[in-house]
């Protein structure tokens, strides 16, 4: 069964949503009468004002339009109100950095309280916006609670959820010549269990859902703020969820490939209840961060040397700069629901899918 969206929304008070234009809606009387105007002989002094009056506003309104193709309308994200779950490093740091540069207030969830002060001290000074670091292990149902309650006494509204935190699990040795070595690399192995599995399931699959489905008040309160904007979730999938190779661990692999599936069926279910939360995930290549790199430095960011992935197309591990013209895109386009971008500098070209 479908439902309409409800609109127009009620405007709030609220500091997460700007204003925005709808300059385009007025163009077409004042376009055509630019393209046939009447002569001027046969008409009164009043009614050659008016048009005057008229032309100039085609003008007004031409400029005007030609305004939302700015850098700074097109990725607008000054003023909205962000949490990134897993902020304190890698991807979710270049997420954080990503928002709260352009004007974002983003508050930057994870286990470890040094990491997320590091990240405040490193690259929470003099910006547009603001990082602010809350400690939270999201996947545990009390804590996402707690972390909802936080928002709700700060905030009117959530803008904008970045659903990155993530867990690599295990790996296993894939390669081998016979069943028998295959067995033993895979099933015999003493890191492959269950509870391998269930772990990293656990943070990568159903703690999306809960958080996403914990904040749906708050996004939807965002959306109705005002009227044209969408608030958004954004979950960090991986071109892992759409390779066909395991790349060494097939529980990662699964559970990035149901990520990406949530991602659909959140999107399609929200839609269906009339909500306007828009739900996207993007699909990371390669980045440096503590899972690829194992460690980070007093900054929290990470590295990782370029030779190593001289496969992939694109030569070289993702930038900061790469992701975070995914993640502008991702928050800001209002016409994009449901999908997933992968940002591989071509990995999966190269692996197959
Ligand atoms: N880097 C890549 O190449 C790549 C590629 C594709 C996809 N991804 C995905 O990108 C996401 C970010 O990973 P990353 O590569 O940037 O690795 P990372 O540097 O290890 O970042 C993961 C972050 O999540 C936090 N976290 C983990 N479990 C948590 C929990 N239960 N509660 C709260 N925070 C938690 C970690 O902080 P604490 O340990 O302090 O909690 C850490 O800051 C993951 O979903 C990953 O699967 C990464």
């Amino acid at each position: 069964m479908s439902h309409k969206l409800r609109a127009p929304f009620k405007a709030l008070t609220s500091r997460c949503v700007p204003s925005y234009k709808t300059s385009c809606l007025s163009l077409s009387t004042p376009l055509s009468l630019s393209m046939h105007p009447p002569s001027p002989t046969n008409l009164s002094v009043n009614n050659l004002k008016h048009l005057r009056k008229q032309f100039s506003a085609t003008s007004a309104n031409m400029s005007e339009s030609n305004n939302n193709f700015l850098l700074s309308e097109v990725f607008n994200v000054k003023g909205k109100v962000a949490l990134i779950t897993g902020g304190g490093s890698g991807i979710g740091l270049m997420a954080t950095q990503a928002l709260a540069v352009n004007g974002a207030k983003v508050y930057i969830v994870g286990r470890t309280k040094e990491k997320l002060d590091a990240v405040v001290k490193s690259h929470g000074q003099n910006i547009a916006g603001e990082i602010i670091p809350i400690v939270a292990d999201v996947t545990q149902k009390s804590e996402i609670v707690r972390l909802v309650k936080e928002i709700e006494s700060r905030e009117k509204c959530l803008c904008i959820l970045i659903n990155n935190a993530g867990i690599a699990g295990n790996t296993q040795q894939t390669e081998a010549k016979t069943a028998e070595e295959m067995k033993k690399n895979l099933f015999d192995d003493e890191s492959s269990t269950f509870e391998d599995w269930v772990s990293t399931y656990r943070t990568n699959v159903p703690q999306l859902f809960f958080m996403t489905t914990a904040f749906l008040p708050l996004l939807q309160k965002a959306s109705e703020a005002h009227h044209g904007y969408s608030s958004t979730v954004i979950n960090i999938s991986s071109i892992s969820g759409i390779v066909q190779s395991s790349q060494h661990h097939f529980g990662y692999n699964a559970s990035k490939a149901a990520a990406i599936h949530l991602t659909k069926l959140l999107a399609s279910e929200i839609a269906e209840n009339g909500l306007k939360i828009r739900v996207n995930s993007i699909a990371p290549g390669v980045f440096p961060s503590e899972m690829t790199a194992g460690e980070s430095g007093g900054d929290q960011k990470s590295h990782i040397e370029k030779d190593k992935y001289a496969k992939v197309p694109a030569r070289r591990p993702g930038k900061d700069e790469d992701m975070a013209g995914a993640v502008l895109f991702t928050a800001a386009n209002q016409y994009l629901n449901g999908q997933t971008i992968a940002v591989d500098g071509g990995y999966i070209l190269h692996a197959g899918a």
